[in-house]
């Protein structure tokens, strides 16, 4: 049989898989759609929004400049416009494609245009948007919003998001209508899916904690919205409460696990996390890539108290502790696998087998110009890096696709992308090889098919 035989079967038992899967989640998701309309039933009869009437322009004289500032800082942590912009559209205008289980939604114009944007929205509706997800006309709003998070924000919090907001340059644009089929078009199912997983109300200081702490708590858990992509979801689209942090989605990446269960070999303490959250680099972790550098870009922008907060609760949540020597073990250790600086270097334990000879190969002609020891412009060593020890290959394949452009505040870290130069069977044997020579972690699985498929949409 040819190489290019086996090739193909494989391709094709691959998308066999998926369409089963595919099936499966379907029939999956409807039942889970019958359920929420029971649910919605009950929801809507002890539950029901009512408009809450048109103001002629929102905003107005009544704020002054300091809430304006700070409801400018805020919008930054809840990263509203990273959402609320599409790609080379006005900022806050809104119409980005989201992708989700159930279809796609488009973000919503918060402008304060009156016909398009929210112009005729009061502050109570603005509130009540955030709080419950119910818009101005009394409609559920998509979980995409991340309202389940932003339910904690406090209302003078609030008040200073919509103070800034309706001092925008109002936009007369109308998004495309979202794109879900039957039965996710009835938003009346919303109804019920608040009824299970819609936590309402503002968040509640733990006095077991400090004031930085807490702080930081009700950043991350509130605005932040670090658990919309850190935390895992069930079948219904809502944050799994109980795995809260053990990781998650974001955009076809993995977001790593925040908590004990994060698998970079150096646990992160707190000021790490804020050169991370801060710069978008840290030299024992590595750099945010993918959409974790929108995130980090406006964090940028925020008070050294806030990001410090931050820090100080996903430290708090870790719980992992490495004495000194056990800490310099794994430095010394990702040093040993660090390429060489030396011409025709080979690593002290060379592979035998023949994939993983391939992949040295690519290693050693296209990456190991930037990633070796003594460079100076050094990348962190790829072994202590969360994204080659993550449990699937999917981020390193978008790094080594796209490669990457370095959030602001570690402009000169970046990295050409290789989508166009190396082909699929050498990224599979690179990748293999990444694996096999930084982590003593298991091989990653099914790495054919997830190359396969990000070069479909690439
Ligand atoms: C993860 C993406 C995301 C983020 C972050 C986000 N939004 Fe949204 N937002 C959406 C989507 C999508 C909708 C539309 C939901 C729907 O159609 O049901 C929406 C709807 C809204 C609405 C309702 C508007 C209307 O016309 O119905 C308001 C108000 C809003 N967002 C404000 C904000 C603010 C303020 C922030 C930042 C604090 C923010 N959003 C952050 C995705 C996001
Ligand atoms: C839009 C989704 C999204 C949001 C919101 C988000 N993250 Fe991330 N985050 C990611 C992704 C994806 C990665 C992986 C990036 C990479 O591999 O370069 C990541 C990486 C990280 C890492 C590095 C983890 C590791 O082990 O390497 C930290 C720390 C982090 N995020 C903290 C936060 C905090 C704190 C917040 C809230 C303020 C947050 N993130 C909000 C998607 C997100
Ligand atoms: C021109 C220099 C250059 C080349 C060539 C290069 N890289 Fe990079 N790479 C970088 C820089 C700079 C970073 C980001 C800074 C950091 O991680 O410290 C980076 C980051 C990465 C990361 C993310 C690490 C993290 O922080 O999570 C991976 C994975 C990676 N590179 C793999 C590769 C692979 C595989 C190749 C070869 C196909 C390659 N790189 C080629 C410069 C380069």
């Amino acid at each position: 049989m040819t190489p290019h035989s086996n090739i193909t079967r494989r391709v094709a038992s691959n998308q066999h898989a998926g369409r089963l899967i595919v099936t499966m989640s379907r029939i999956l998701l409807s039942v889970a759609a019958v359920f929420l309309a029971l649910l919605a039933g009950a929801a809507i009869w002890s539950n029901r929004h009512p408009e809450i009437a048109p103001v002629e322009q929102a905003g107005g004289a009544e704020f002054d400049t300091a809430q304006l500032l700070h409801g400018e800082a805020l919008t930054g942590i809840g990263a509203c416009e990273v959402c609320h912009t599409a790609p080379g559209g006005t900022p806050f205008a809104g119409g980005l494609a989201l992708p989700t289980p159930f279809g796609t939604i488009y973000s919503t114009n918060i402008t304060p245009d009156v016909e398009t944007g929210i112009g005729s929205w009061s502050e109570e509706a603005f509130r009540r948007a955030m709080r419950e997800g119910v818009d101005r006309n009394g409609r559920h709003l998509y979980p995409v919003f991340p309202y389940d998070h932003f339910t904690k924000v406090t209302d003078e919090d609030i008040r200073a998001i919509y103070a800034h907001l309706t001092t925008l340059e109002p936009v007369e644009y109308k998004p495309p209508e979202n794109e879900l089929g039957f039965p996710f078009n009835f938003r009346m199912l919303l109804a019920g899916w608040k009824l299970l997983f819609l936590d309402k109300g503002e968040f509640q200081p733990d006095s077991q904690w400090g004031e930085e702490w807490n702080r930081g708590a009700y950043l991350a858990e509130g605005l932040g919205h670090c658990g919309a992509c850190h935390s895992p979801r069930n079948m219904f689209g809502a944050v799994m409460q109980a795995a809260a942090y053990d990781g998650g989605e974001a955009e076809d990446w993995h977001a790593p696990a925040l908590n004990k269960m994060s698998r970079t070999p150096i646990p992160w303490k707190q000021l790490q996390l804020v050169n991370y959250l801060y710069d978008g680099w840290d030299e024992e972790h590595g750099i945010a890539a993918g959409p974790m550098a929108p995130v980090v870009n406006h964090l940028y922008d925020q008070s050294e108290d806030d990001i410090f907060a931050i820090a100080a609760y996903f430290e708090s949540i870790q719980r992992r502790r490495l004495n000194d020597s056990e800490k310099n073990a794994i430095l010394e250790r990702a040093r040993s696998l660090d390429w060489g600086t030396e011409f025709g270097y080979r690593p002290a334990v060379v592979p035998d087998d023949p994939a993983l000879l391939r992949g040295m190969d690519v290693f050693a002609d296209q990456c190991a110009t930037c990633h070796k020891s003594g460079n100076v412009q050094v990348p962190v060593s790829l072994a202590l890096t969360g994204t080659v020890n993550a449990p699937d290959p999917r981020n390193v394949i978008h790094v080594i696709f796209d490669g990457i452009r370095p959030p602001r505040g570690a402009l000169q870290r970046s990295m050409p992308g290789f989508g166009a130069s190396i082909s699929d069977s050498e990224i599979n044997d690179l990748l293999k090889f990444i694996r096999w020579h930084f982590t003593d972690l298991p091989p990653w699985q099914d790495i054919s098919g997830q190359v396969a498929a990000k070069r479909a949409h690439w």
